[in-house]
């Protein structure tokens, strides 16, 4: 998710090995349309993924990154809305109450926003990366977060929690854009020696 301003100055855990920002990836990719997939294991492997997870959501900015916006079908989620660099395995919202309306974006539909209304508070629950048990309530910002990025577990975008009329006009906004982007590539290589 994209929202605000972000203080990068944390990172969730001490390592030597350097970590590597992936390429998010965006509205068109068939794999924001698969479901993920339960976690079995927590492994270096994770910690691993997690580490490069924050490295790209902290680099692009965004303030939450799901593994199926890096290519990896796993039910997993990065955030950071201030309060340090978090993770949670499995998620799972158990309640929700109250509406909220708040200007959502997202990092796999790039410079683009829409105002949508969704519960209010959130109660979750998961894993973190001990394999501990995580269960908490959360709210306004927060609670939007945990949401957007649980759609994207689904195989769920935004654009999907738009009114009929409003994703018509968003999806051919996209179009255009991507479009756009095709020719200015097109020419840029009609421009190499
Ligand atoms: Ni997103």
């Amino acid at each position: 998710m994209s929202a605000g301003h972000v203080d990068d100055g944390t990172r969730l855990l001490g390592s030597l090995v350097p970590m590597t920002a992936y390429d998010i990836r965006l509205i068109g990719d068939p794999v924001l349309r698969q479901e993920a997939k339960l976690i079995t294991d927590i492994d270096g492997k994770l910690v691993r993924l997690v580490d490069d997870m924050l490295e790209t959501m902290y680099e692009a900015p965004g303030i939450g990154l799901a593994a199926p916006q890096v290519g990896v079908q796993k039910r997993l989620f990065v955030w950071d809305v201030g309060m340090g660099p978090k993770a949670i395995v499995n998620p799972e919202i158990v309640e929700s109450s109250g509406e909220w309306i708040f200007e959502e974006g997202c990092l796999s539909v790039p410079g683009l926003s829409w105002e949508i209304t969704r519960p209010k508070v959130v109660h979750i629950v998961g894993r973190d990366m001990d394999g501990n048990e995580m269960s908490f309530e959360a709210d306004e910002l927060e609670a939007r977060l945990f949401q957007h990025e649980l759609d994207h577990l689904e195989g769920t975008l935004l654009i999907e929690r738009l009114d009929e009329e409003t994703r018509k006009v968003a999806l051919k906004t996209i179009r255009d854009m991507q479009l756009g982007q095709a020719a200015s590539l097109a020419k840029n290589e009609l421009r190499l020696p």
